[in-house]
């Protein structure tokens, strides 16, 4: 596994790759990586024959100068773990050969004013300005996003048709803990009475889909009996727990379309977020969480 530190480096051995015949695949993380980021991994290496991931943590992203701080770093441990999954180059860049007087940001209109975007201001744009550079540095056929990051996964595939970047961007679903918890490098901050508490994130998605195959379609009624689950877990603040079209990310009435159900919430200092897609027909409904 090569890992390298610069574009022009990257560039060299993407480029030798392409000539080799081979298609890229690509998995931008922040690092401190779980089974949600290897799954990526093999989502790529099912499309793809020559696996790039970049760890960089993105300041700019980051709405809250702690939140930045604290992110957890381990890169010797990040590289065992890609060099086991497959991974043939990871980049490794660090915030002077990302941004050098960076003027120019990628923003996505409309996807980004609701869930995440109304609660995080910047935070898409920096995801959209790293996600564009990233794109155009390691120049992929394709890129994996996790589902759990709903919101970004729905609003860069907009950006990359927008901005004719020639990248097929593929959505993997959410890995979780066996107790239901969604995979976050964040976990690691929950402390045990909070990582319990937290588990009310997906209870909530699991009524939801109970309500839903009970033919429940009212947005309110659904989000009133997730509220309550979630506020039975004593957590320190809810963000939102909303439900919106997932074409747009607006939100709805009544659930009679592809959907999404989404929830962030903090439990002390730790904001997790989770969600579940919802697709009904005459049928019934089908959820993915
Ligand atoms: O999902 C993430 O880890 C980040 O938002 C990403 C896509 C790597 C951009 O920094």
């Amino acid at each position: 596994m090569q890992i390298l530190y610069t574009t022009n480096d990257v560039r060299t051995h993407v480029a030798k790759a392409k000539k080799a015949g081979k298609l890229i695949g690509f998995v931008p993380t922040m690092g401190y990586l779980h089974r949600g980021h290897i799954s990526l991994v093999e989502e790529s290496k099912r499309h793809t024959g020559y696996q790039v991931m970049s760890i960089f943590v993105n300041r700019i992203q980051f709405n809250d100068a702690n939140d930045f701080n604290n992110y957890p770093k381990d890169l010797e441990r990040d590289f065992d773990l890609a060099r086991d999954a497959g991974v043939d180059l990871v980049f490794v860049p660090d915030e002077k050969e990302m941004y050098r007087n960076n003027l120019t940001f990628v923003d996505v209109d409309v996807l980004t004013k609701n869930l995440c975007g109304a609660h995080r201001p910047g935070h898409f744009r920096g995801v959209f300005t790293v996600v564009s550079k990233l794109f155009n540095i390691v120049q992929p056929d394709a890129a994996v996003f996790g589902q759990k990051d709903i919101q970004q996964a729905v609003s860069i595939e907009k950006m990359t048709a927008d901005l004719d970047f020639p990248v097929r961007i593929i959505l993997a679903p959410t890995v979780r803990e066996e107790d239901g918890l969604a995979m976050s490098s964040r976990n690691k901050h929950l402390n045990p009475d909070e990582r319990i508490r937290a588990l009310a994130i997906s209870r909530a998605l699991r009524k939801a889909e109970e309500m839903l195959s009970s033919d429940e379609r009212s947005a309110a009624a659904i989000t009133a009996e997730m509220t309550r689950i979630i506020e039975e877990s004593s957590p320190t603040k809810i963000d939102y727990i909303s439900i919106v079209r997932y074409g747009d990310l607006d939100f709805i009435d009544t659930i009679s379309e592809k959907s999404v159900i989404a929830a962030a919430v903090f439990y002390g200092a730790t904001r997790l977020i989770d969600n579940m897609i919802v697709e009904t027909d005459a049928g019934g409904a089908r959820c993915v969480y």
